[in-house]
C-alpha cells in the first residue's frame, strides 16, 4: 500500500447513504438486473452472504443490502472505517427504509486478507483502489481523494488469492472495463460489462 499526503479536494470527504447518489439509486436504480448482483449471482430468487473485502463508502455493499444481500464489509484504512461508520451511524439513526438496508451490513475494521479464512465466505467482493487512469482529469473528484486518503491497493493479487482460497461460491473482481486481466491468478469465469467498470467472477463451485 504507497499512501499520499497531499490534498486538494475542497469538499470533505463524507459517506452519505441517505441522500445524493445512493439514495438517488436506492429508488429508482435498476434491482437485481444490474451488473454488480448479477455479478454475485442475484439470480433465480437467490440472494448469497457476501463479503465486501474492499469496503470503502460502502456503495457497492449498500447496493446488494439493499436487494436483501446480508453483507459484511471490510476496511483496513482507520480513517476509511470511521468515515462508513460514521455514515452507517447517521443512517441507521435516520431510521425508515434506509435503516433497514443498514441492518444488514456489518462493519469490520482490519485487513481482509487476515480475516477472511474466519469468515468462511460465500462470495467475495473486491474492489482495490486501480492505478490511476492516464486521463487523470477524468478520474471522479471523491476517487481522488480516496486515493489521498489510502493510496494504491498493491497488494490486491495477493488479497485476491486469499479470496479465492476461502469463497465457496464465488470471487468477484471489480475492474476497469479496459484494463488487463489481473496477472497471476488465471482466467475469469465470466465477464460482466458496465459502463467504465467490468465485473471479473470467478467461480468456485
Ligand atoms: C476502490 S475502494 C472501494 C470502493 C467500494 N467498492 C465502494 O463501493 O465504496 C477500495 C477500498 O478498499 C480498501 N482495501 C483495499 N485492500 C484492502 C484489504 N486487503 N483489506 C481491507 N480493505 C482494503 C481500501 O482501503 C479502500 O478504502
Amino acid at each position: 500500500m504507497t499512501r499520499k499526503t497531499t490534498s486538494s479536494s475542497a469538499d470533505p470527504l463524507v459517506c452519505d447513504f441517505t441522500g445524493g447518489t445512493v439514495l438517488h439509486r436506492f429508488k429508482y436504480g435498476g434491482g437485481r438486473g444490474q451488473s454488480l448482483p448479477k455479478a454475485v449471482g442475484m439470480r433465480g430468487g437467490k440472494t448469497p452472504k457476501v463479503v465486501d473485502a474492499t469496503a470503502g463508502l460502502g456503495r457497492d455493499a449498500f447496493l446488494l443490502a439493499s436487494l436483501g444481500a446480508e453483507v459484511t464489509l471490510i476496511e483496513r484504512s482507520l480513517e476509511m472505517f470511521n468515515l462508513l461508520n460514521d455514515g452507517i451511524s447517521r443512517a441507521r439513526d435516520a431510521g425508515g427504509d434506509v435503516a433497514e438496508v443498514i441492518a444488514r451490513m456489518t462493519l469490520i475494521h482490519g485487513d481482509a486478507k487476515d480475516l477472511l479464512p474466519d469468515l468462511s465466505p460465500e462470495v467475495v467482493l473486491v474492489d482495490p483502489m486501480h492505478p490511476p487512469r492516464k486521463k487523470s482529469a477524468l478520474v471522479k473528484n471523491e476517487m481522488r481523494q480516496i486515493r489521498e486518503i489510502v493510496g494504491t491497493d498493491e497488494d490486491s493479487l495477493e488479497l485476491m488469492q486469499v479470496a479465492l482460497s476461502t469463497a465457496s461460491n464465488r470471487v468477484v473482481l471489480k475492474w476497469p472495463l479496459r484494463a488487463d486481466p489481473m496477472d497471476g491468478i488465471g482466467p475469469c469465469s465470466h465477464q460482466i460489462l458496465g459502463k467504465s467498470t467490468r465485473y471479473d467472477v470467478f467461480m468456485i463451485t
